[in-house]
């Protein structure tokens, strides 16, 4: 049976394996999945093991995305755009390629939830990592203008400078405020895993239509919650759909068929999963 598995520390609570498993059941395949939880300071040799004793592919969560970027033998361009592999793909001659579906999952889940991106203007908050994987999928997927709001400008300025030719990108610091109305806003920021809020100007919010938290919970996110008390009409959504369609679009890389995120996505919402 071919084998995979996610490495992160921690790993415990991680649903990839339920995911996968369900996508493996769905497509009527049988597939290995497991947890691993990699040493700190042991990732690397941890995956090396687990593809030199047979494993197709890997998921790599945190804290070990840009390890797995240095370990893989070659990059797709969005991964190396992210500087950060989330998806190991053994070839049949064992070689690693890395790649990020992150982003393509995020940009998936807003079709989903919004429909077609083709000339929607988004909001992008944040500029770290989980900005870094979302940006060049974005501009991919046709929107008109993707602007980048960052606390520390510096970072939005540099994720924007590595995708200028696409000549619909642009950036500024929290305090400033240049561009107005956006049909989607997305919040990449971590900050929602304390209950914060980006600090980011309510007026943003004025015309929008969806707000999607990349971070996941429960209980609608602080900043979903937000959102909805700015502007009552606006639709949210959180990154569960993002998580799923990451690992749908890893499950097309390793076995070529892209599973059906629709049931999935409910069965982990009504807690069946
Ligand atoms: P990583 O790169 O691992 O994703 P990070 O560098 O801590 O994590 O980036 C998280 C993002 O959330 C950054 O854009 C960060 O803003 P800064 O670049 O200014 O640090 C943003 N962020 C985290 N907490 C925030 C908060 N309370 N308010 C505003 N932005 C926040």
């Amino acid at each position: 049976m071919d084998k995979y598995a996610v490495f992160g520390n921690p790993i415990a609570h991680s649903k990839s394996p339920l995911i996968h498993h369900a996508f493996a059941k769905q497509l009527g395949e049988e597939i290995e999945y497991e947890r691993i939880l990699a040493p700190l300071e042991g990732f690397v040799d941890c995956a090396k093991t687990f593809f030199e004793q047979g494993g197709r592919g890997a998921n790599v969560t945190l804290p070990f995305k840009e390890q797995a970027f240095t370990l893989a033998d070659t990059l797709s361009e969005r991964a190396r755009l992210a500087g950060a592999v989330n998806t190991l793909i053994a070839t049949p001659d064992n070689e690693l390629v890395g790649d990020n579906t992150d982003g393509i999952g995020l940009v998936s889940d807003l079709q989903r939830v919004y429909g077609p991106l083709e000339n929607t203007r988004v909001l992008l908050i944040g500029a770290g990592g989980a900005a870094k994987g979302a940006v060049l999928p974005l501009l991919e997927s046709g929107v008109a203008q993707l602007h980048i709001v960052n606390r520390t400008v510096s970072k939005a300025e540099q994720i924007a400078h590595k995708v200028e030719h696409f000549k619909n990108v642009s950036y500024e610091g929290l305090g400033n405020k240049n561009v107005r109305s956006w049909d989607i806003i997305i919040n990449s920021t971590s900050s929602s895993v304390s209950h914060d809020l980006p600090g980011i100007d309510g007026s943003y919010l004025e015309g929008v239509q969806l707000a999607y938290d990349m971070y996941y919970s429960d209980v609608p996110t602080s900043f979903n919650q937000w959102a909805r008390s700015i502007n009552p009409s606006i639709d949210t959504a959180d990154g569960i759909g993002m998580l799923v369609g990451q690992a749908a679009h890893a499950y097309q890389l390793w076995r070529g068929q892209m599973p059906s995120v629709e049931p999935i996505i409910a069965a982990l919402k009504e807690g069946q999963l």
